[in-house]
């Protein structure tokens, strides 16, 4: 991961109704240990995928399939590693959905962009399991998913400034204060992205919790990396398949809060 300045928090509280977005001042000292923790993979989904025994070989059902794990590239009895390798080396757009559940999204998104190369990340297996059946049903060519949790893989593979857009629509919240260390975005989360976006490269944030919006807003804006949200941004993405959660939002009629940040 490329070095990142110290985390910059202030004493903000969005706390609101059961959600605590309390964040307190660090030192210096916190901060480079709240770095390190991240870096040694504290609160990963899944667990430190490094302490799974076999971590370096691919589930059966991945072979010579559009399926990835960051630990397993080597993995000589299929050529996943080869053909991402190569995909991800091409001067192809890039686009990241972060989080995909079902795959709607991603499953209408990447046939309408057929010279775009698309990355899914899903740390449910099971969810992964039943979109690299559909994707490959569909016959789906431009399309690579993973199980592997974002904050461990995208630091390893995706090279800097390597993405045009990233998808973060409907994250969970982790409402409780001792679950917030699973929570997506954080301060070191946002260098992430910054580290892996390309100048003008475009940051995609959809969530029906309110005060989720708040935050992130909160936390991309306050780098000089991004440009303000601005919500004609929303016409770069241009037709889409609401994902799973969206089309329940909208059958509940239950407002949906959409962000979209450029990267300067
Ligand atoms: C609330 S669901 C939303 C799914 C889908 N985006 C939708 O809108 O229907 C959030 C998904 O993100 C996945 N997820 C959470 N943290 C992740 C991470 N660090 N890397 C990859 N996926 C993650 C979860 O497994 C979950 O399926």
């Amino acid at each position: 991961m490329p070095q990142t300045p110290p985390l910059d928090y202030h004493a903000t509280s969005f706390s609101q109704g059961r959600m605590d977005f309390t964040w307190e001042e660090l030192t210096p000292e916190e901060s480079q240990q709240a770095y390190a923790d991240w870096e040694a993979g504290k609160g990963l989904i899944g667990g430190d995928p490094r302490r799974r025994p076999n971590a370096h070989l691919l589930p059966p059902w991945g072979l010579n399939q559009p399926f990835f794990r960051t630990l397993a590239l080597d993995d000589e009895r299929g050529d996943n590693g080869a053909r991402f390798r190569a995909d991800l080396a091409s001067d192809r757009p890039l686009e990241v959905e972060i989080g995909f559940g079902r795959g709607d999204f991603l499953l209408d998104r990447a046939p309408r962009h057929p010279e775009t190369l698309f990355i899914g990340y899903e740390t449910k297996i099971k969810a992964t399991r039943l979109m690299l059946q559909r994707l490959v049903r569909l016959g789906i060519e431009n399309l690579w998913i993973s199980d592997d949790d974002c904050r461990f893989s995208m630091p390893r593979l995706l090279p800097d400034a390597r993405v045009d857009i990233f998808h973060i629509l409907f994250p969970d919240p982790w409402w409780k204060p001792q679950h917030k260390v699973k929570r997506l975005f954080s301060p070191p989360f946002v260098d992430l992205l910054a580290a892996k976006l390309r100048p003008g490269g475009l940051l995609h944030f959809k969530s029906d919790v309110k005060e989720y919006g708040e935050l992130v807003r909160y936390l991309v804006e306050g780098r000089d990396e991004f440009s303000p949200h601005d919500p004609a941004l929303a016409a770069r993405i241009g037709d889409f398949a609401p994902t799973h959660r969206e089309h329940w939002c909208m059958r509940h009629d239950r407002p949906v809060y959409a962000y979209y940040f450029v990267r300067r």
